[in-house]
């Protein structure tokens, strides 16, 4: 049994905390990588249409073997398909590309205002609906900022995955989300390797003896993120998963506090222009 914690969101959905994220990797590669993340315990799947890989981790799926309930299944609906008949081509093709008949998580991928306007609005009401009709359980947002939550009408969204990690933490935003009842949900959570680097990161892993990737893990489990590390690396996957035999004291998590500097690796959603 997984020994994973799950947070139950304002719908009242279990969503395991620590879920593998499959951006950047190929439809092919992608197999092996969510063969891999099953086979060591993984049960929260975090993809996107824009990853075109959906149907690589449908069939890692089937391949696995993994009673469905057992399993929970993020995927996204890109910006270009925001307009409510154009939604709902998109979940439909998302969910054959992945062999399921409903999702767990279905989220928003931008609010893509410079390109689209208010239209993720509509593909707000959208998502409502698809839960109403079952295709998925709970709904969410992606790289959402307060004046797109505050635009959207009717239920709160469960999840806003955007960019956190130790140089980019958003503990403002974490704050807003927290007195919305939105679950934050970390992505770039290792800040694309990049923040493996940090001496402070080096120094607390040391002492601890585990790897720097696990030190930030860890982080964002006890400040309560939903975190998806990403890796194509067999001992990786199984390392970035073994992050529950130990804790960091409230010394080690302000240390890392205090790495934040405001600055993003990723698009800004206030100036994406895709
Ligand atoms: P790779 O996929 O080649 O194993 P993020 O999740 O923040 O986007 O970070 C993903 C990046 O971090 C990838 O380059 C991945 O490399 C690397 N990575 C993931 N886990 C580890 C780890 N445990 N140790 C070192 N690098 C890691």
């Amino acid at each position: 049994m997984s020994n994973v914690p799950t947070i139950t969101l304002n719908d009242q959905v279990a969503i395991p905390q620590l879920g593998f994220g499959v951006w950047q990797v190929g439809n092919d590669e992608v197999v092996s990588a969510v063969g891999k993340a099953l086979e060591v315990g993984y049960r929260h799947i975090d993809t996107a249409a824009a990853y075109q890989n959906e149907s690589g981790v449908g069939r890692a799926i089937k391949e696995s073997g993994i009673a469905r309930d057992e399993l929970f299944i993020t995927t996204k609906l890109w910006n270009s398909d925001h307009a409510a008949a154009d939604a709902r081509r998109a979940i439909e093709q998302s969910l054959e590309n992945l062999g399921l008949d409903h999702l767990d998580l279905y989220l928003i991928h931008w609010p893509a205002v410079q390109k689209y306007g208010n239209l993720y609005i509509e593909a707000w009401d959208a998502l409502q609906g698809f839960k109403e009709e079952g295709l998925t359980r709970s709904i969410g947002v992606s790289n959402f900022s307060a004046e797109h939550l505050e635009a959207i009408n009717g239920a709160v969204p469960s999840v806003d995955q955007i960019e956190m990690h130790p140089t980019f933490s958003q503990a403002a935003f974490r704050a807003t989300l927290a007195e919305r009842g939105i679950v934050p949900e970390a992505w770039s959570p290792l800040g694309q390797a990049k923040d493996l680097n940090s001496p402070v990161i080096g120094q607390i892993a040391q002492d601890l003896g585990k790897s720097n990737a696990q030190v930030i893990i860890r982080w964002h489990l006890q400040i309560g993120n939903i975190v998806i590390p990403k890796s194509v690396t067999p001992e990786r996957i199984a390392q970035n998963f073994d992050v529950f035999d130990f804790e960091l004291s409230d010394e080690q998590l302000n240390l890392i506090n205090s790495l934040d500097s405001g600055n993003r690796i990723g698009a800004d959603p206030a100036t994406a222009t895709f």
